[in-house]
């Protein structure tokens, strides 16, 4: 066990999230449920803050990757630990601003950001846009004009790293929809291009491989081609970068088939990074540039899990035993997306030895709607709450309200204490948006 550790098994024999009871949290709440640590997520904040000021000084900025999960207090948090956010829409950078999140310290992403995201960022004065495109550029460089500003911009390169992680969350291949290649000159033209506007101040750059990436070598080797294309840009367009941008990526404990870290050990990822850009900055020549490191996944994934009521037991012999749950696909699409796995815990029963084999489905009316295939549980019953851990990334953010189905809601848990930081759906929520033409009204 060590300091990250959120989970454990009480004297009741239920598990336990932050100190909280998460049988009692699932009669509080209901389920299904999202549950958050806040201690681990201001802890996994503050490694990464530490480690870069301690490392590299002031010249550096963590910025919390927010689509892992965005809401209005997560944002609160990071603004309380001082460190940055990274947006990537409209939304997220209107739910950051509703929460009093410091514009300056807001970084916007996408591969094809719109028009009124743009004017928005601006309106606000984030404190720089990652630039993916040349209509981006050009878009930037209007809005801009138009109100009398600079804009701070980088630019996202693809610096042709491959991550082993799966292929949709991989990013830095030369097929990839993100990122200008260093690779096949496309970089550097962008990066002329974008020094030819008036009203862009093009600072360095971004890049990022991909996510759920535990190989340091990875990162490492993307700094390493980062900062030599820093050096020919600097020789050939008299361009000297001030910002490299590393983004995200470290991986965390979904199941036993991946490495459990400790917060010294995503220290040390970062440790080897700042490591090589201070080595190949040396052997560039470069000044060092202001850094920043972009975190979602590793400040998230782990605080959080989601709870669940069993109900409906299919038992198909010699095939397989299908426990269904009040949750699925829609609040969990990462089995139906990339096949990922996930640990489940019987949270009334933790104490209990695994005796079945079981899978783990959802109440979506498609087959595809499965949470984890074939895992170690003891005999499930109707009624059990059951625990899938490691959903505080890319669950909610990416949750949707396919078969109509409720978004369920997030819960704090800090102290010991849950409270709603996301309340739940109603039907109500569920039609709001819903019109009815007249001439269908008419009879
Ligand atoms: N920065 C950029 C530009 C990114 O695109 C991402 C993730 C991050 C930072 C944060 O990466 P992290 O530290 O969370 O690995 N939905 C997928 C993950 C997609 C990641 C997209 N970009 C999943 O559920 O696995």
């Amino acid at each position: 066990m060590n300091e990250r550790e959120t989970l454990k098994i009480n004297a009741k024999g239920h598990l336990e999230l932050g100190g909280a009871d998460c049988v009692e949290l699932a009669k509080q709440f209901g389920t299904p449920v999202y549950l958050y640590d806040e201690a681990y997520i201001r802890r996994m904040m503050g490694v990464y803050r530490d480690t870069l000021q301690k490392e590299y000084g002031e010249n550096a900025m963590v910025l919390y990757a927010s689509k892992a999960f965005s809401c209005q207090a997560i944002y609160r948090i990071a603004a309380e630990e001082n460190i940055g956010i990274d947006v990537v829409s409209g939304g997220e950078l209107y739910t950051a601003l509703q929460a009093g999140f410091p514009a300056e310290r807001i970084y916007m992403h996408g591969n094809n950001k719109l028009d009124y995201e743009i004017e928005e960022a601006l309106d606000a004065q984030i404190g720089c846009i990652v630039a993916d495109a040349y209509s981006e550029i050009d878009k930037i460089e209007t809005a801009a004009a138009k109100r009398n500003m600079v804009q701070t911009v980088l630019l996202r390169i693809n610096p042709g790293v491959e991550a082993h992680t799966h292929a949709f969350v991989q990013t830095a291949t030369t097929d990839s929809k993100f990122g200008f290649s260093i690779a096949d000159g496309s970089a550097e033209q962008i990066t002329a291009y974008a020094l030819q506007k008036k009203h862009i101040r093009l600072v360095g750059y971004h890049c990022h491989i991909g996510s759920q990436i535990f190989e340091k070598q990875s990162f490492v080797l993307a700094v390493e081609k980062c900062i030599r294309f820093m050096a020919e840009m600097k020789d050939k367009l008299a361009f000297e970068a001030d910002t490299l941008n590393l983004g995200g990526g470290f991986g965390i404990w979904y199941t036993d088939e991946d490495k459990k870290l400790s917060a010294e050990n995503y220290a040390e990822y970062l440790q080897s990074s700042i490591a090589a850009v201070k080595e190949y900055a040396q052997k560039y020549a470069l000044k060092l540039p202001y850094i920043l490191v972009e975190p979602g996944r590793s400040i998230v994934g782990e605080a959080g899990i989601t709870l669940y009521t069993v109900g409906a037991i299919k038992d198909i012999p010699g095939v397989k035993k299908y426990v269904a749950i009040d949750g699925g696909m829609f609040e969990n699409p990462r089995y139906a997306l990339y096949q990922s796995k996930y640990t489940p815990i019987l949270a009334n029963r933790a104490n209990e030895e695994p005796t079945e084999i079981v899978s783990i489905a959802g109440k979506c009316c498609e087959s595809g709607d499965i949470i984890a295939v074939n895992v170690a549980l003891p005999e499930v019953k109707s009624g059990d709450v059951l625990a899938i851990l490691s959903t505080g990334a890319y669950n909610y953010s990416m949750a949707m309200n396919y078969n109509r189905n409720k978004i369920p809601p997030c819960v704090l848990v800090k102290d010991g204490k849950g409270e709603y930081i996301v309340r739940p759906q109603t039907y109500e929520d569920i039609v709001r948006n819903d019109c009815i033409p007249t001439r269908l009204l008419k009879k």
